[in-house]
């Protein structure tokens, strides 16, 4: 989870958070590149005393400034189309859960099974013995750390987001609408989101948590519901 003064992203719970973290370096990289080479070339211009005799003759500098951004881009375009397709591939869940905004709380249905379903509403700021403020819920999603998961997003009321940066999960829950994403959790913890569409007064109050726990322990929570 995100802990004071953290101004990075959070550590990457599943492999596909660990992707974009890497593509976000890759680009960082190469936007520091540009950036201290324009600002050397700009410190140039203005600290010289020369005069430019050819103004309005200078097509091979400019074949040049317009071939090479465009060439830079190629190498940011490609992986990140290579990630945006990535992230949409479903390999074979072996869970699905329903995941339903309201204002202002998350609903959750585990079809696949029991028919468990549970709302899931933030924790008072007067009941936070070891809890996490503004941040926990009083039902938890259990799921089972590595496996494929698939989530199905809607809502009732509102447009709300089903976000949970660890894991690199961004759905937006459309009332009307079924969205589907998927991601695989490669550690036991407990994840936090939020919602991430301005959805009404109690936006802010709409947290998403996840426990990851190991297949057995998860078996035993179904049965035991
Ligand atoms: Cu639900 Cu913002």
């Amino acid at each position: 989870m995100a802990t004071w003064s953290n101004l990075n992203l959070q550590n990457g719970a599943s492999p596909l958070m660990e992707q974009m973290i890497f593509f976000h370096d890759h680009t960082l990289m190469i936007l520091i590149m540009i950036t201290i080479l324009v600002m050397y070339l700009m410190m140039n211009l203005f600290f010289n005393k020369f005069i430019n005799r050819f103004l309005l003759e200078g097509q091979m500098i400019e074949l040049i400034w317009t071939i090479l951004p465009a060439i830079t881009l190629i190498f940011i375009a490609l992986p990140s189309l290579r990630l945006l397709y990535l992230l949409d591939e479903l390999n074979n869940p072996l869970i699905t859960l329903k995941s339903i905004g309201h204002q202002w709380y998350w609903s959750y249905e585990y079809s696949d099974f029991n028919n468990i379903e549970f709302d899931s509403y933030m924790i008072n700021n007067n009941d936070l013995l070891n809890k996490f403020r503004l941040l926990d819920v009083d039902n938890r999603i259990i799921l089972p750390m590595n496996n494929q998961i698939r989530i199905l997003v809607t809502a009732t009321d509102v447009i709300h987001s089903w976000t949970i940066p660890s894991l690199g999960v961004k759905v937006d829950a459309n009332p009307g609408r079924l969205n589907q994403t998927n991601f695989f959790i490669n550690r036991p913890g407990i994840f936090f989101g939020q919602c991430s569409e301005i959805c009404g007064a109690n936006h802010s109050f709409m947290p998403i948590v996840i426990e990851s726990i190991s297949m057995k322990n998860f078996i035993n929570w179904i049965n035991n519901y």
